[in-house]
């Protein structure tokens, strides 16, 4: 590894995946380590939030695939609207225009590309078994449903917004449920990727723990 490792850096082709469900800390985790490396941080999430978005706005049915996919060749990823792409309206719809395998394959290809001569951290749900799966570090994190409920109703509560926990619970429920047993890319750890559960640990536990594990790659 630490050949690989080296080689890597020098090229700008080091790939760091992280990938887990909802509410597991990625986006926070993904963000801080990309700035503690200097690496590019993407956000493969809001790839499927854009079109979701554009979808939405052009008024396509979101039973219609091949509308969709039309759509998603269509979109320009380099002008996504971060306050638009959270709204409940899109995090209602993204699950079913992110199944489309169409849709799938457009936005994957875009998202090689934003890699391209880049050192990244990507996020994702599918970044070590589809997207990346020779990123040289994967890793998997978990949560249980109630710790990531718990989160999100801080989340939502530090922006004035009360919502029962049994409620969110159930949708991150829901989402897991479709994220996980879709056919195309479901949501999956690959044998190589590192696992860890980050209920009851800090952001910064988290990335101390990917931090160290990404710092033994360089010792020979
Ligand atoms: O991480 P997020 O909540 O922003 O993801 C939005 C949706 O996109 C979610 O339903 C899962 C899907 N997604 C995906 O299918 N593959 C990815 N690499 C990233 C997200």
């Amino acid at each position: 590894m630490p050949l690989n490792y080296f080689a890597a850096i020098i090229s700008g082709s080091m790939k760091i995946a992280i990938d887990g469900p909802a509410g597991s800390g990625k986006s926070t985790i993904a963000r801080i380590l990309a700035q503690k490396l200097g690496f590019r941080h993407i956000d493969t999430g809001a790839y499927y939030r854009w079109v979701t978005c554009r979808a939405l706005d052009s008024g396509v049915p979101l039973t219609e695939a091949e509308a969709i996919i039309q759509t998603a060749e269509h979109t320009d990823f380099s002008r996504i609207d971060e306050a638009r792409i959270r709204t409940q309206e899109v995090s209602a719809s993204v699950s079913a225009v992110s199944a489309i395998p169409g849709v799938r394959r457009c936005v994957v290809a875009q998202q090689r590309q934003a890699a391209a001569q880049n050192n990244i951290v990507m996020e994702g749900r599918d970044i070590g078994s589809v997207v990346f799966p020779d990123a040289e570090l994967k890793i998997f994190l978990t949560a249980s449903v109630e710790e990531r409920a718990r989160r999100r109703q801080a989340e939502l509560a530090a922006r004035g917004e009360t919502v029962e926990l049994a409620k969110i619970q159930a949708k991150i429920a829901e989402r897991d449920r479709q994220d996980s047993t879709r056919q195309a890319s479901p949501l999956r750890k690959t044998p190589d990727a590192v696992e860890i559960d980050t209920s009851g640990l800090t952001i910064e536990q988290v990335v101390d723990k990917i931090m160290a594990i990404y710092n033994e790659m360089k010792v020979v």
